[in-house]
């Protein structure tokens, strides 16, 4: 067999036929490492063997099945799953290390493979407990990353009783040999199958060492293989760049059927899980849960969780509503202007996109006369929620105006976006976020029907 000689960057999964000091995808200096790969290609007819499955067909010659559905245990992850885990997928979580991956899934682990937990035919909102279909699911944890020691003692901890960690169906493997993992999975045929992650999978077959791009392939093409083949649904843990994206190829993404990323400040207990890629379900969808000290728990009342306790009315907070998917959140953003010293004074924002804020502090300049130009300014988005909802741009500019004129607004919602010529715009979901805010009692709501960002202030002074 004929082998072939090629560079891979580690960055980004580029190829190339020489060595390259640069890579020209991803412009990452000396990520190029050689790689032997064998050509079976010469020994493949180009002929094809038509089956089947190679024929065109009509569409109402398709019949399908509704796809089974596994429940976590969590309503809120089942919703972000899109109605709970479709059998024979594959998906991606991704997250920070310490943020919590590895705890979500060894509690959805084991809620689902406790007893009362229930394949679910229909895609539905929430968890239900229904005694009548109830089957004890094998699930399989496999770990790369920790001992099975020390998953145990994670899951005494969740569980806080010894004896409830007398679970049959529940089968852990600490092992980072790829080809045995898969074995594994083939051998026991698990219901549910965790990987935790696919960056510490290796095999002598993928070339390179754990984590690298070909590992990666090599470690996540088996897995879904394994998974579509024998219907086992599959999740994977993914580590993060410090860019935030999910380590290694990009096709990684590409190849799962969901991606979810796993977020949350390290200084808040509060996580929230997003789906950024979902073929089974909404995207964009985000379910909110607590780290406490004995695992995770779902949080009740997700829609004030944002709200800081201020009773009194102090200069420079806003309350807008979010919507994250199809939910709305209430959350403050909090604005402080102080006149700067510095040549180039100070743009400090949190949790909101930094050049979004310039564009507001711009159309502040302009149209309010503020003189942000000699001013340091500094942004937060309270309870450490990130947020990219273009609704939140006039309390944006409020939290900064209350601040500059210190004049308190901290009980009122604004909601709406703001273009370049300080005009308001109507946002989406504009009943949703107007009966969320008149939920939790705030009366004083300014919408885009003022017309424009001087109209609004006009009335504050
Ligand atoms: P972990 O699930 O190991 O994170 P990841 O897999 O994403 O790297 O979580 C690690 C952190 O969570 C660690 O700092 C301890 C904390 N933790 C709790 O606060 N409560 C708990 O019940 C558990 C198991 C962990
Ligand atoms: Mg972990």
């Amino acid at each position: 067999m004929k082998s072939k000689i090629s560079f891979v960057c580690q960055e980004c999964g580029y190829e190339s036929s020489q060595w390259l000091g640069k890579c020209p995808e991803c412009q990452a200096w000396n990520s190029l490492k050689e790689f032997k790969i064998s050509n079976p290609k010469s020994q493949i007819s180009n002929k094809f063997q038509t089956s089947e499955n190679t024929k065109p067909k009509k569409l109402h010659e398709i019949t399908y099945t509704q796809k089974e559905r596994l429940l976590t245990g969590f309503a809120e992850a089942d919703m972000v799953f899109g109605g709970g885990i479709v059998a024979g997928s594959v998906t991606l979580l991704a997250g920070d290390p310490g943020i919590g991956k590895s705890t979500l899934l060894l509690q959805m682990g084991l809620n689902i493979s406790s007893s009362l937990m229930v394949h679910s035919s229909s895609p539905k909102k929430g968890s239900a407990i229904n005694n009548e279909q109830s089957t004890m699911n094998k699930v399989l944890y496999i770990s790369g990353e920790e001992s099975t020691e020390q998953i145990k003692l994670r899951a005494e901890r969740i569980l806080g009783n010894n004896k409830r960690t007398q679970n049959d169906s529940f089968l852990l493997l600490s092992v980072n040999n790829t080809d045995a993992a898969i074995q594994t999975i083939e051998e026991e045929k698990p219901d549910f199958v965790i990987v935790d992650s696919i960056q510490t999978m290796e095999s002598e077959a993928g070339g390179g060492m754990a984590g690298s791009v070909s590992q990666i392939r090599y470690a996540s093409s088996n897995f879904i293989r394994c998974a579509k083949t024998l219907n086992i649904p599959i999740v994977m843990v993914g580590h993060v760049t410090k860019e935030g994206m999910v380590a290694g190829p990009m096709v990684l993404s590409h190849m799962v059927d969901t991606v979810l990323f796993f977020e949350g400040e390290k200084s808040s207990n509060t996580r929230i899980l997003r789906s950024l890629k979902n073929r089974f379900g909404p995207v964009d969808e985000v379910g909110v849960f607590a780290m406490e000290g004995n695992g995770i728990t779902e949080v009740q009342n997700p829609e004030q969780l944002f709200l800081t306790e201020n009773t009194k009315e102090v200069a420079g907070a806003v309350l807008t509503v979010t919507m994250e998917g199809t939910r709305a959140f209430m959350v403050e953003i909090q604005g402080l202007v102080v006149y700067s010293k510095l040549p180039t004074p100070r743009r400090v924002v949190s949790g909101i996109d930094g050049r979004r804020v310039e564009l507001l502090l711009a159309v502040l300049q302009k149209h309010c006369n503020v003189p942000v130009h000699n001013m340091d300014v500094f942004v937060n988005v309270a309870g450490g929620l990130k947020v990219t909802d273009r609704a939140v741009d006039l309390a944006v500019c409020l939290a900064i105006y209350s601040s500059f004129k210190n004049v308190p607004m901290s009980k009122t919602v604004a909601i709406s976006e703001v273009g370049l010529l300080g005009e308001l715009r109507k946002v989406g979901g504009s009943d949703k976020r107007m009966k969320e805010a008149k939920k939790l009692g705030f009366k004083k709501i300014l919408d885009a029907s003022k017309g424009s960002i001087r109209e609004v202030v006009k009335g504050l002074t």
